[in-house]
């Protein structure tokens, strides 16, 4: 039998990296091994990625409905927005599924501020109203757009985004992730307000600014 050469070994794994890399790059939450596993959120038992699941035999039609995303959020804070979240937290029934979704509400001018998912990428369609949408890539790039009742945009996996109301009256969108449950890391609060706070010579030097600076920023968010 003829031994393959250094080079072809090399090449052989060089190609079985590339095969697997577009596997590898498209995951988003794991797939499901089962039709439903409606989140047990009662259950007192340890659980690794995502929730024990309810017995099918306790599940029903209810389950699978849910209309926290129907009523308008009280947008009466310090961003004149809200996010009303439609993850696996109010909704178990999203358990192992992949997927969630947000009400986002704006007053008139609301921001919902800078922030980012860590585990998944969201799309948006504007329902009410006109708002901005932005983000920022990791070579620094802005990208945005103003949006009407209708249109849609997407926000790739992990980038820091903002959507301003800057329309007339009130506005709201709906949003959709890949992921049962995104996470979000809002920048103003994770910098700002996080528990225990941040030491001011980290935020001075990162910002370029004096204390008292930071100290205001802060106080803004102390409650
Ligand atoms: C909007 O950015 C949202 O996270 O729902
Ligand atoms: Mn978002």
């Amino acid at each position: 039998m003829k031994i393959p050469s250094r080079s072809h070994v090399h090449m052989l794994s060089y190609l079985v990296v590339l095969l697997l890399l577009p596997l590898l790059a498209s995951s988003a939450d794991p797939d499901p091994l089962q039709d439903f596993c409606v989140a047990d959120k009662s259950a007192n038992s340890i659980s690794v990625n995502g929730f024990p699941c309810k017995p099918a035999s306790n599940v029903t039609s209810d389950d699978f409905f849910f209309d926290g995303l129907t009523k308008v959020g009280n947008t009466s804070n310090i961003f004149g927005s809200t996010v009303t979240g439609g993850n696996v937290d109010n909704f178990p029934a999203l358990n192992t599924l992949g997927i969630s979704m947000n009400r986002v509400d704006f007053a008139p001018g609301g921001l919902n501020p800078p922030h980012s998912h860590p585990r998944a990428t969201e799309s948006g369609v504007v329902i009410d109203g006109q708002v901005l949408v932005g983000f920022v890539t990791t070579g620094n790039v802005y990208h945005s757009k103003v949006l009407n009742a209708g249109q849609m945009f997407v926000i790739p996996r992990g980038l820091v985004h903002f959507q301003k109301n800057v329309g007339v009256g009130k506005a709201f969108i709906i949003t959709a992730f890949n992921s049962q449950l995104p996470g979000a890391v809002v920048l103003p609060f994770t910098l700002f307000a996080s528990t225990p706070s941040i030491p001011d010579d980290v935020l001075t030097r990162a910002f370029q600014v004096e204390e008292k600076v930071v100290e205001s920023i802060k106080s803004k968010f102390s409650s």
